[in-house]
């Protein structure tokens, strides 16, 4: 967006200390300036003379109470000063020019957090507007590195490049028109099939900013839910804007990602701790199926012993693509099916998507016009677009009602035996015809308000209708779309991929992105969505998605079969033994998502989040840690029969081979056909079972093995275990036993102990531990 011509803020007028901050006058407007946490500034201006005190749905806690005491304890001072007013806290010193008008927060060492930068005229854009859209711009160094934004195509470092925040349908051509208008057709941008392609389903307004020349990690959060454009393609300075909305920024002063991360997702909340069973391996395609189609595929897993936990349902089991409906021809007896399905350790979740039908007499459509709870346009007529059942309503979910009605239709419609909810074309999709039209809140608000916030409410409907309905279960939600905070509510799948290898290596940087952006449950469709999938793709695809957070394999409707038994019998052994190796896993993905639960941490990591001073790992971006132990690399081309890897600081136990390897280094390893690269990190202790069972379900091990990778130089390392009943949620203390292992090492002398804390819980079997050693 052109913003050259926008109305530039020059100068202040006034400034004044409240008990909070500092409080100043310009232009008309209010500027105010808190400190949340000693690391943590709250930036907000006004629009009219009045602040926006809830622009958007992603905060939940109140951040002037940081520990929930009911007092800030953020110890903070304001001064005066000739042509600037400073505050200043324990890591941050935030200094307010007055003439020119400027803002620049840096850490007490003098060093950079965001600084204003003139431009060749001299004039500084720290804030700029026209209409309702306003602008800022800030200085970055020309290498460094910019991480973030959540869902976003291409490389995982995003300088170099702009994007939109627009919750958009990758593969609808009128959805994406506009962001295709004007490019070169050699544009990757141009092919909404493209890695590169922008903007994505899911839109979260932070990103970290990496100065590669220190090492020092700075943040920002602007809190709008209105589209957004970040620019970081410039040379000396970084451009934000957003189309409407006010400036509620929150500045992270880091230095470290990882803390960065650990205030963010204390600011828009932290995954809630998934059912075990949605980290087991899940079956999806979309396809008419019967139920006996349903039926037969699951009796197949179990017999292949192939692990699986999930049978998913898409858009086909409805009676004419009616949400809350089950289509009685090929779906006779769904209640008896999901039984039988729950008999054999199967979870179902099905489809449900926000479009309602608008068809009278169809008795949610009915229900949803009599209660008032659809979006309407400005004339005051329930807005109308299309999916699949082709024109259709959307629920107003700005609304508590139309949440509550929204949440009550999905806790009946899981009484049949549902499991879990997969929540799609929400952001929202609405075919041929414009969103714009929809309006919010009983018409009071526009559509872009609302537009990038619509799946996050969408989901928090869904989920208290769940948590009412099972107050005692952990829910499960799967969302397409989002914004910052979705991670609260659901997890999310990265949408229509192709089949391609290019799109096996997107997922990669796409997951970190949303990794390092709040949201640590997410996955890829395996073997790709749309397009025919190949062998050695699927058998690839289905080895790395195997150790990704969400592993769930899904394709388009008319493309070839992509079951694990589709392409013979080698692939389907060696999918297994992929598949296996996540169930072995399973502890340690499970305390991994704890982990995530408790601290924001991604359980799929990019390099850079643990080793953000090692100038070697900030573009690498086709290799991840998996949790904090594991470090996969995949293959992710065709034909590949080795790799180099980049080693991150530490020594490295090749998973397959035992080999060790020192750290900061890179190497190359073989990748025949069985099995891809893993290494796991000297020190470490990766609790696992010691078989994979045929699903999660009431699997109870009398036995835990403790895989302990010995450490080669001094230290010590701790490593966590986490286990509970993996189902419900307890009020208070969690029931559950949390085991320490601490490997050290001094002079040769290598020790591991561990000790176990905890309540315990109903249906705990293990009565040991196996320690098992690798390395000398
Ligand atoms: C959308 C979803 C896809 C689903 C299809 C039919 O394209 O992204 O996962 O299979 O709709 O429901």
């Amino acid at each position: 967006m052109r913003t050259d011509h926008f109305i530039r803020f020059e100068r202040v007028d006034a400034v004044e200390q409240t008990e909070r901050g500092l409080l100043a006058r310009l232009h008309g407007e209010w500027l105010r300036l808190e400190a949340v946490r000693s690391d943590v500034v709250r930036v907000q201006l006004s629009r009219g003379g009045v602040f926006d005190e809830q622009p958007t749905y992603a905060v939940c806690v109140d951040p002037f109470d940081g520990d929930g005491d009911g007092d800030d304890g953020v110890a903070w001072r304001a001064e005066p000063g000739e042509d600037a007013w400073r505050l200043t806290t324990d890591d941050a010193v935030v200094t307010l020019w007055l003439d020119p008008f400027r803002l620049d927060v840096h850490r007490p060492d003098g060093s950079v957090v965001v600084e204003s930068v003139p431009d060749e005229d001299g004039r500084y854009w720290t804030y700029a507007t026209l209409n309702d859209a306003w602008t800022m711009r800030r200085r970055i160094g020309r290498d460094d590195a910019v991480y973030g934004l959540g869902e976003k195509g291409g490389r995982h470092n995003r300088r170099g490049r702009d994007f939109t925040l627009w919750n958009t349908d990758v593969l609808n051509e009128h959805a994406t028109a506009e962001f295709r208008a004007g490019l070169d057709t050699d544009d990757p941008r141009a092919d909404m099939r493209s890695v590169e392609f922008d903007p994505y389903y899911v839109s979260i307004p932070f990103f970290h900013h990496l100065d590669t020349t220190t090492g020092a990690a700075a943040g920002s959060f602007v809190d709008n839910g209105y589209r957004g454009e970040y620019e970081f393609s410039r040379d000396d300075e970084y451009r934000v804007t957003f189309h409407g909305g006010q400036w509620t920024e929150y500045v992270f002063a880091g230095p470290s990602m990882p803390t960065i991360l650990e205030r963010y997702t204390w600011l828009t909340g932290r995954a809630s701790l998934p059912p075990i069973w949605a980290l087991g391996y899940q079956q999806c395609r979309w396809h008419a199926y019967s139920q006996a189609d349903v039926e037969a595929i699951a009796k197949r897993y179990r017999a292949d012993e192939f692990p699986c936990d999930g049978m998913w349902l898409d858009i086909d089991y409805m009676d004419g693509y009616r949400v809350f409906t089950w289509d009685s021809t090929r779906f006779p007896d769904p209640e008896a099916m999901l039984k039988g399905l729950a008999n054999q350790g199967f979870r179902t979740i099905s489809i449900v998507d926000p479009g309602v039908k608008h068809d009278p007499g169809y008795e949610v459509y009915d229900d949803g016009v009599e209660k008032d709870v659809f979006c309407r346009t400005e004339g005051g007529d329930i807005y109308i677009g299309q999916v699949w059942p082709g024109n259709t309503a959307f629920p107003d979910f700005a609304t508590p009602e139309a949440r509550a009605w929204w949440g009550a239709l999905n806790a009946r419609h899981v009484e049949s035996g549902l499991a879990g909810i997969w929540n799609d074309m929400n952001e929202p999709a609405t075919g041929e015809i414009s969103p714009l039209g929809m309006l919010f809140d009983k018409g009071r608000a526009k559509h872009e308000r609302f537009h990038n916030q619509y799946a996050m409410l969408m989901a928090m409907g869904t989920l208290e209708g769940l948590r009412a309905a099972r107050p005692e279960l952990r829910t499960f939600i799967l969302s397409r779309a989002g914004f910052a905070g979705i991670q609260r509510y659901a997890a999310n799948w990265m949408g229509d991929n192709q089949a391609r290898w290019d799109h096996l290596w997107v997922s990669m940087p796409m997951a970190c992105g949303f990794g390092l952006s709040g949201q640590p449950f997410v996955g890829a469709d395996i073997g790709g969505f749309q397009g025919d999938t190949e062998p050695e793709l699927f058998l690839r695809w289905m080895q790395m998605g195997a150790l990704t957070p969400f592993a769930r394999n899904h394709s388009e409707v008319g493309v070839i079969e992509q079951y694990p038994w589709s392409f013979g019998d080698e692939i389907h052994g060696l999918a297994r033994e992929a598949v296996r190796l996540r169930y072995r896993l399973m502890p340690y993905l499970y305390t991994a998502f704890v982990r995530a639960s408790e601290t924001g941490e991604p359980v799929q990591r990019p390099l850079v989040l643990d080793h953000q001073t090692d100038p070697e790992v900030i573009d690498v971006d086709d290799e991840y840690l998996f949790g904090r132990d594991i470090l996969v690399a995949p293959v992710t081309e065709a034909g590949m029969t080795s790799r180099s890897v980049y080693l991150p600081e530490g020594d490295w136990y090749d998973w397959h081979t035992g080999e060790l390897h020192a750290g900061r280094q890179r190497i190359t390893v073989p990748t025949p056909r069985e099995r891809i690269p893993l290494f796991a990190r000297a020190g470490g202790a990766i609790p696992m079972w010691t078989e994979a069972p045929p699903s999660t379900d009431g699997y109870r091990p009398e036995v835990v093995e403790l895989h302990v990778f010995d450490p080669v130089s001094d230290g010590r390392w701790e490593s966590l275990l986490v286990e509970d009943d993996g189902l419900t949620v307890t009020d208070g203390e969690p029931e559950r036993l949390t085991t320490t292992v601490v490997v050290s090492r001094s002079g040769g002398e290598v020790s591991v102990s561990y000790e176990t804390s905890g309540p315990g819980y109903a249906g705990h079997a293990r009565t040991r531990f196996e320690v098992v050693r690798h390395g000398r």
